[in-house]
């Protein structure tokens, strides 16, 4: 039986504004790691001009905005994500000037350009951390516990591992959600408040697009800092609202940047975006990041971790699209990024489930992340050597997932980001330098070395090696974008079940058909159209079809 879903409504408009559907709905969206896509200067670290020199690259893929990891001033604690000055470019990957041309060559390209932003704690080397007085106004501190305060003020656990408190030499504890390089704001000061806006307003008039929000789930925590009562909690992330993650607080704050994003736009004639970073225990959670006065995206973390296999698969389109549908947002979907192991890997180590899921995930009604290298069909690294290593939950003896990694949540992730592919679950595998060209390491990353070791083998797996193969990865992925750009029944708009033999999803959008084969096997099928795109070739004799096995196929109806 075709069964209807409820499709993604056009975008409630935002009161007094006379905006259109967005093109944030069903905009395909790559993720620059900048320190590992493209090295201009020789140092081994990808770096902003790198970056733009690679842009024709990105508009030849065909996606539409390129979100750039941060760049900021940063002792890099964690690879950027510890701001020492948010107005400022960290030499390692340039100068302002740099990010100006680069967001200029963007749109020069029609290319748009979201940065990161990080609200959720600052570096310590911040001049707010810097200065005891302010400190102790803008950031969580506490008295310890214990006769003489030794003990931290509450059992919360650092998602790098280890408590999520540090004792300062003047004998008070500050509160750190990640490494104790990165002190957690204090959002109940409103000059917190001030200064993100401020900052937001900084990057906007140099030009951005939009603005990914590290951790927006985490600003607000519980009145009173309740303890958890159980240790393990960085696997309940995701899992459960937790004290530090998730509380309802945090909406006030994308409620209030959301008008200042729609404003700014307005009076420019332009949309500009945020997109969450959230973990949240269920899809009707994650739905209340993306209600129309809030932020527009929300990473569908829920698909990322689903198995390969057709009824979960279905089950999580199916919540993720009821939910998002019903606060009339459109889904964002994402199945790699910079803290969870790539999903060559993750899908038990095989490029045809992840080509396979690629398509599927580029057939669904909204809008897609890539992550830098995936189009590649790069294999995470699995065997770094522990020296060159950098990612700080390895040396806080950390937790078994990525930092922002879901829960351990075994029923919707029976081999989940932790275990997948053998993986320790660190997140420097999914990070080593992008191989451009050429047959030996740092294969065109750069005219010096790479800052993670690349493997000896990747030759064949170049950019130039794959481009006009039309096996390649690179060239499906150029493909299936070009179709999506191409065909109108793809991006935003109403999708429906089909049926389909076991172990196999099929749905219709306006025109087309996806057949996907979670099986490891051929299946056959009543040809539903004329293939129009295929992770791997598919056969049509008699009219009748046979699927390969882990494939996903396109189909003209
Ligand atoms: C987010 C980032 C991750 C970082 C963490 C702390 O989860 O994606 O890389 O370590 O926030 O800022």
């Amino acid at each position: 039986m075709t069964q209807e879903l409820t499709s993604p409504s056009p975008a409630p408009q935002a009161p007094g504004t006379g905006r259109g559907p967005g093109w944030w709905r069903d905009a395909v969206i790559y993720q620059v790691y900048v320190r590992s896509f493209a090295d201009s200067d020789g140092d081994g670290i990808g770096d902003l001009r790198g970056a733009r020199e690679r842009l024709p690259y990105l508009k030849d893929l065909g996606v539409d905005a390129v979100w750039l990891t941060p760049f900021y001033a940063s002792p890099q604690a964690d690879g950027g994500y510890d701001v020492a000055d948010y107005r400022a470019v960290d030499p390692l990957f340039g100068t302002l000037q740099d990010a100006d041309d680069l967001i200029r060559t963007a749109h020069d390209l029609g290319l748009r350009v979201i940065v990161d932003i990080v609200p959720n704690h600052t570096s310590d080397r911040h001049p707010w951390f810097q200065d005891p007085a302010l400190a102790r106004q803008r950031y969580i501190f506490r008295p310890g516990k214990g006769e003489s305060g030794e003990l931290p003020p509450n059992d919360w656990e650092s998602v790098f591992g280890g408590p999520a408190w540090a004792r300062t030499d003047r004998g008070d504890w500050y509160l750190h959600l990640f490494a104790p390089e990165q002190p957690d704001l204090n959002w109940d000061n409103p000059e917190v408040h001030t200064e993100f806006e401020a900052i937001m307003r900084f990057w906007l008039d140099l030009g951005v697009d939009g603005f990914r929000i590290d951790v927006a789930h985490g600003m607000i925590k519980a009145p009173g800092l309740p303890d958890i009562g159980h240790g393990a909690q960085a696997q309940l992330i995701g899992a459960q609202v937790l004290p530090f993650f998730d509380q309802d607080g945090v909406h006030a704050i994308h409620r209030a940047w959301r008008r200042l994003l729609d404003g700014y736009g307005d009076a420019r004639g332009k949309q500009v975006i945020g997109v969450a970073e959230a973990w949240a225990p269920t899809a009707e959670r994650l739905a209340l990041y993306v209600r129309p006065d809030e932020l527009h995206q929300a990473f569908n973390f829920q698909f990322l971790n689903a198995p390969w296999q057709a009824d979960g698969l279905r089950s999580v389109i199916d919540a993720s699209l009821a939910a998002t549908a019903s606060v009339g947002a459109p889904t964002t979907w994402v199945l790699s990024n910079h803290d969870v192991v790539r999903h060559t890997t993750r899908l038990g180590g095989s490029l045809a489930r992840a080509r396979a899921a690629t398509l599927l995930m580029l057939a669904l009604p909204g809008s897609a992340y890539l992550y830098q290298g995936e189009e590649l069909g790069l294999p995470e690294v699995t065997d770094l050597p522990d020296e060159v290593r950098q990612d700080p939950a390895f040396f806080r003896g950390g937790r078994e997932t990525g930092p922002a990694g879901p829960g351990t949540d075994t029923e919707s992730a029976p081999d989940g980001v932790a275990t997948a592919g053998g993986q320790d679950g660190f997140r420097d595998g999914c990070r080593v330098p992008l191989p451009w060209s050429g047959e030996l390491p740092p294969y065109g990353f750069g005219p010096g070395g790479s800052w993670l070791p690349q493997p000896a083998d990747w030759g064949g797996l170049t950019v130039a090696a794959q481009t006009g193969d039309p096996a390649s990865t690179l060239e499906l992925y150029r493909t299936a974008l070009e179709l999506r750009r191409r065909l109108p029944g793809l991006g935003d708009g109403p999708m429906s079940w089909a049926p389909a033999p076991d172990g196999v999803l099929a749905f219709t959008r306006p025109g087309l058909l996806c057949t996907v084969n979670t099986l490891g096997h051929d299946v056959g099928l009543p040809a539903p159209g004329t293939p129009l795109l295929s992770s791997a070739p598919v056969t049509v004799d008699d009219a009748t079809a046979r699927l390969p096995g882990d494939s996903c196929t396109w189909w003209a109806i």
